[in-house]
């Protein structure tokens, strides 16, 4: 019989940690419509997939890849219109979200939010022993951008953190009001831009030459469609980054992940017509969607959206799974009672989850 472990040895772990949940994603069943993780509905073309294996052959797998991918970060900085130096590549963009707990927060440090928020930030700071300091929507789910900057004013804090357009409200920020943030912040404004490719707004990359202590995070997982390989960046000014990368882990990107990247930069036009076509499916489902009787709709600039009917979220939730659909329940968050979140898919998966969702509020 194997030796139990004692509450001594598990009090040992940091109560930081402890206190944390592991980060699961619910209901991960296998479902022929999977609407439920704000995925793009397409994978690499195949004739891209060709061209990697070529690559592939030539990857040495035995080898370690470059201590940091140089040529990954010099195409995104390119892209991204910004001088060497700005980028940082990460495993995910969630996996530079732990570089900046890492570098800024202090136990005991204020980080302000705006609720609600991508959850990992939140454990993010409470792992790192800050405090979150979530400041409430307004009614209509916008951000309260006066009540962030009252927030500021009141606890200085060193790091606000936001995303626009938002997770899981699926709502932007205008940039005047970014730009009151960023101004009203004595600290760094980091801004998530993980789902800007579907945004109408510019980047607040363009802000960054003028405010040095804006920090932008960006992903591949979404408009790019490379969720299956963790690849995000961040992008501030260069004098930033050199601090940030040393507190960096070398060969966080593997060989294969940094050509894919390459590949995708290389031929951006399926980036774009990816995102348009996402763009468009969301359209049409937000509109499907307010045309049914009994559905409350929160229009969206990303390629997911809210969603509330009279069912509890719980057993809509049951009930869209048992018809072949996933979807997530956001109840969790105290201002989103009642609602579901639903990727929008291809126009079939689309199609599917409507006439499962009509035939349950029929029911
Ligand atoms: C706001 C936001 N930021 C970051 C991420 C995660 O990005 P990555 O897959 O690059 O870790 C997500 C994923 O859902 C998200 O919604």
């Amino acid at each position: 019989m194997a030796q139990p472990v004692s509450e001594h040895l598990l009090g040992l772990i940091r109560p930081e940690v402890r206190a944390q949940r592991p980060y699961l994603v619910p209901g991960a069943r296998k479902v022929p419509v999977k609407l439920n993780q704000n995925e793009s509905p397409f994978d690499l073309p195949s004739d891209l997939k060709k061209e990697l294996l070529d690559t592939f052959f030539q990857i040495h797998f035995n080898r370690y890849p470059d201590e940091q991918p140089g040529r990954l970060i010099a195409a995104l900085e390119e892209r991204s219109g910004v001088q060497s130096g700005s980028v940082i590549v990460g495993n995910g963009s969630n996996e530079l979200t732990y570089t900046l707990g890492m570098c800024f927060i202090h136990p005991g440090d204020r980080v302000v939010i705006p609720r609600p928020m991508f959850a990992l930030f939140e454990s993010m700071i409470k792992l790192h022993g800050g405090v979150p300091v979530g400041v409430a929507p307004r009614s209509d789910l916008q951000f309260d951008v006066d009540g962030m900057i009252q927030a500021i004013e009141t606890h200085q804090p060193k790091l606000v953190i936001l995303a626009t357009p938002n997770n899981p409200t699926g709502l932007a920020m205008p940039t005047k009001d970014i730009l009151r943030i960023v101004k009203a912040s004595k600290g760094f404004v980091v801004i998530d831009e993980a789902y800007h490719e579907f945004n109408s707004e510019p980047s607040a990359i363009e802000l960054l030459k003028e405010y040095p202590n804006v920090l932008v995070l960006r992903t591949l997982s979404k408009a790019y469609g490379l969720a299956g390989l963790r690849l995000g960046y961040m992008i501030a000014r260069p004098e930033i980054i050199a601090e940030i990368m040393k507190s960096r882990l070398p060969f966080m990107i593997d060989r294969l992940a940094e050509q894919v990247g390459l590949l995708l930069l290389r031929h951006y036009s399926v980036v774009d017509e990816g995102v348009r076509s996402m763009q468009k499916s969301t359209l049409d489902l937000t509109q499907s969607l307010s045309d049914m009787p009994g559905v409350e709709v929160v229009p969206s600039q990303t390629n997911f959206l809210l969603f509330k009917t009279r069912f509890e979220p719980g057993d809509l939730l049951d009930k869209l799974a048992n018809e072949g659909t996933l979807v997530r329940n956001m109840s969790g968050y105290p201002e989103l009672e009642g609602y579901l979140r639903v990727t929008s898919g291809t126009d079939e998966e689309n199609k599917a989850f409507l006439v499962a969702l009509d035939g349950i509020l029929k029911s």
